[in-house]
């Protein structure tokens, strides 16, 4: 039974306020939450609760939700069995009554719905995966290192925002980490060689001052090779360009290259990419308002690539059924401050597998220290997680979280692997 409920304002990983959670049950088990925060966001996410102050914080003050939390959440959710995860949810939904929860915020609401699930498991002496997933999860995800950092995450000209290595051939999670990081190292010198900047962005990737994808892949298709592993099979190429963020009046301006492509310029573009390179997935290759080329570039390369909605889902299932009905991608991420409960995420991940479809669990470019999302990825048994680079803390967290996690499971842990892509329909 929760006993009391409170808020605090903290620090995420760009230096800005976010909100952390700490849920206190009677029988004294303490759960506690970050809440991460996007800067692509997509249009369609739960509203985030900003106190808009210029005067503080430039506008992201976070005292109003941190307030709600302690006040309205609070009397609401105190007395509550904190092992009815889906009944204190959607109390909370109820709560704030509005579509987006833009009236105590998403942020509020997800820092209590997450530090609940902790104080739960705490109370059952379970680590959070087993909790949440039962004695059966014991999948570890393919990690996605977004080691090439552009677009809003830099400031750099690179108009995708990530590209990522998977070590589809990987046997175990921690080797996977292995291999990562010596690519991570190895592209680092070359593109020191290369008179490039070193510096990394928002989510630990190297921000050089490329202009285009292939310039990018050809970075990470030689740090790879030099790495001592084949490209195809034992690291698989992903990528992020975030589209809706350069998607203009119906066309995608592509300002550090210099063009302009329209839907199907863009979808022929990246098909072509994808026949060039070892891409085994991408997000967001289109825009969220172009359901129509999302649809033209799914019935293109579904059959080769995953096509994963982050802006065009926004963890929604309601936004994911009209994907699965019309063939608009064929995966979907999940980002729990994009929904505000962790019921509802699952049941978006839940609806994706029951379709046929692939879940990656991610984070956010704002994070904290908070590893919540690698317990997910065990639990969801989804085989996927997006949460960065080999470098910056709030990016390794997740994998140091699952390395302790694979060793915890010891012989019965697996590694999903490049299997994890390819979810029987
Ligand atoms: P965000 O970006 O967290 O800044 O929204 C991550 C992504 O687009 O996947
Ligand atoms: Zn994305």
């Amino acid at each position: 039974v929760i006993e009391s409920v409170t808020a605090r304002r903290i620090l995420d990983s760009r230096g800005n306020p976010t909100i952390e959670a700490d849920v206190l049950l009677a029988d004294g088990s303490l759960g506690r939450a970050a809440v991460p925060s996007g800067a692509s966001t997509g249009a369609r996410e739960a509203a985030e609760l900003r106190d808009e102050d210029p005067g503080r914080w430039h506008g992201k003050g976070v005292d109003r939700a941190v307030e709600h939390v302690k006040s309205e959440i609070a009397d609401a959710v105190i007395g509550r069995d904190a092992d009815d995860q889906a009944g204190l949810d959607s109390a909370l939904v109820d709560l704030d009554g509005t579509p987006a929860k833009s009236r105590l915020g998403a942020n509020a609401l997800l820092g209590v719905s997450l530090a609940t699930a902790r104080a739960a498991a705490a109370a059952h002496r379970q680590p959070l995966y087993r909790y949440l997933g039962g004695a059966d999860a014991r999948l570890l995800p393919l990690p996605m290192m977004n080691i090439v950092n552009g677009g809003a995450h830099a400031d750099n000209p690179l108009d995708f925002q990530e590209f990522m290595i998977a070590p589809v051939g990987a046997d175990t999670f921690a080797e996977a980490v292995r291999m990562g990081s010596e690519i991570f190292h190895t592209l680092r010198r070359d593109l020191l060689s290369a008179g490039h900047a070193t510096g990394v962005g928002d989510e630990g990737g190297f921000a050089p001052a490329l202009r285009t994808a292939e310039e990018a892949l050809d970075f990470v298709m030689a740090a790879v090779e030099r790495a001592g592993y084949r490209p195809g099979t034992d690291i698989g190429l992903i990528m992020d360009p975030a589209s809706s963020e350069f998607f203009e009046d119906g066309t995608y301006v592509y300002t550090g290259e210099g063009v302009r492509r329209t839907p199907s310029e863009h979808a022929a573009y990246l098909a072509k990419l994808i026949d060039a390179y070892p891409i085994v997935s991408i997000e967001d290759p289109m825009a969220e308002d172009d359901w129509d080329g999302w649809r033209e570039l799914t019935a293109r390369v579904g059959d080769r690539c995953q096509l994963t909605g982050d802006d065009l889902f926004c963890t929604n299932e309601t936004l994911l059924r009209e994907g699965i009905r019309t063939g608009a991608g064929n995966s979907v991420l999940i980002k729990v401050n994009q929904i505000g409960t962790l019921t509802e995420a699952l049941a978006t991940v839940a609806t994706a597998h029951r379709a046929g479809w692939t879940a990656v669990m991610s984070h956010r470019s704002g994070e904290t220290e908070d590893t919540t999302i690698a317990d997910l990825a065990v639990a969801t048994g989804c085989g996927q997680l997006k949460t960065g680079s080999l470098s910056r803390s709030d990016r390794t967290a997740k994998y140091n979280q699952l390395l302790r996690i694979e060793e915890q499971l010891g012989s019965s842990a697996r590694y999903a692997g490049g299997t994890a892509l390819h979810r029987a329909g």
